[in-house]
């Protein structure tokens, strides 16, 4: 069970703006709720708002997986928090095809890459003239999956989609160096969401197995807590990882045999 940490530094993140995608509801609603405790100002979004999305942040009704969509989002965040500082790509969803690689639809290729990788270019692009107007200090963490380490054929388009955001994280934080603008890429393991719990739960019933089951091996004994994923982008985004860019880094509980 995830244990409880004391509570944030309430001014860690004082003056900061932040813009986190996908804050509704599972990852993205604890890393909105992790940013408002430290301080910072966030303006969040997603199709549908949901009885998780943080009350202290600004929801956005939008849809990022289109440019007209994040178009539109950028500016409304920009113009409600009148600049930023933190920039969250973690807006994304899987589906699986157990079939194989071979019937995924061209379509869903596509959307693959729209909205679990072109969304944070096109989240990024929007934002960069603010970010440079913030300057040094400022950050970007993109949302990305151990998958994309360790692919598997029924999410190969998930998977491929986020390897690509792997690199362009990567491309993005040797141009943004100069300017002092950090890049970070998290790659999550199994964690409960509700997003990930269906998935996890059509690998489930195609094995006969129970959804627990589907999170029984990872080594440190649980699968992930929202939380976890969002300390970590609580620390990547503070002056506490000032000499931290580029870097990937794995939160999965020690499941990825890799790395
Ligand atoms: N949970 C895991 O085990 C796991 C593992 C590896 C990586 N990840 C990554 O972690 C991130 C969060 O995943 P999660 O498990 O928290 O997923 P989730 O429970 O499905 O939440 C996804 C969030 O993204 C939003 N979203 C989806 N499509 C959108 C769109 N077109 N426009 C705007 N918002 C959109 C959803 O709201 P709406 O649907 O209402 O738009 C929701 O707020 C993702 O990048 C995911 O790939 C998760």
């Amino acid at each position: 069970m995830f244990r409880t940490l004391s509570p944030a530094d309430p001014t860690e993140f004082s003056g900061k703006r932040a813009i986190v995608t996908g804050g509704s509801r599972g990852i993205g609603a604890a890393i909105v709720q992790r940013l408002v405790d430290g301080g910072a100002s966030v303006v969040t979004t997603a199709r549908t708002a949901t009885d998780e999305t943080p009350k202290a942040a600004t929801f956005v009704q939008g849809d990022v997986g289109t440019t007209g969509g994040v178009r539109a989002f950028a500016a409304a965040a920009l113009d409600r928090l009148g600049g930023v500082d933190i920039v969250v790509n973690n807006a994304a969803a899987a589906r699986s095809h157990l079939g194989g690689i071979g019937t995924i639809p061209d379509e869903e290729w596509l959307d693959a890459l729209d909205l679990n990788y072109l969304s944070a270019v096109r989240v990024t692009n929007a934002l960069l003239p603010a970010l440079h107007e913030a300057g040094a200090g400022s950050a970007i963490v993109n949302i990305s999956s151990g998958s994309s380490l360790l692919p598997n054929g029924p999410m190969a388009h998930y998977a491929a989609a986020k390897a690509a955001l792997n690199a362009y994280g990567k491309a993005l934080a040797g141009e943004l160096a100069p300017a002092g603008i950090r890049v970070a890429t998290v790659l999550p393991g199994n964690v409960l969401t509700p997003g990930a719990d269906r998935i996890r739960q059509t690998f489930a019933d195609a094995g006969g197995v129970s959804l627990a089951d589907t999170t029984a091996a990872v080594p440190l004994g649980r699968p992930g807590d929202p939380r976890d994923i969002a300390e970590a982008v609580a620390y990547l985004v503070s002056d506490r990882a000032q000499w931290v860019t580029g870097a990937t880094l794995v939160v999965d509980g020690g499941e990825l045999p890799i790395v």
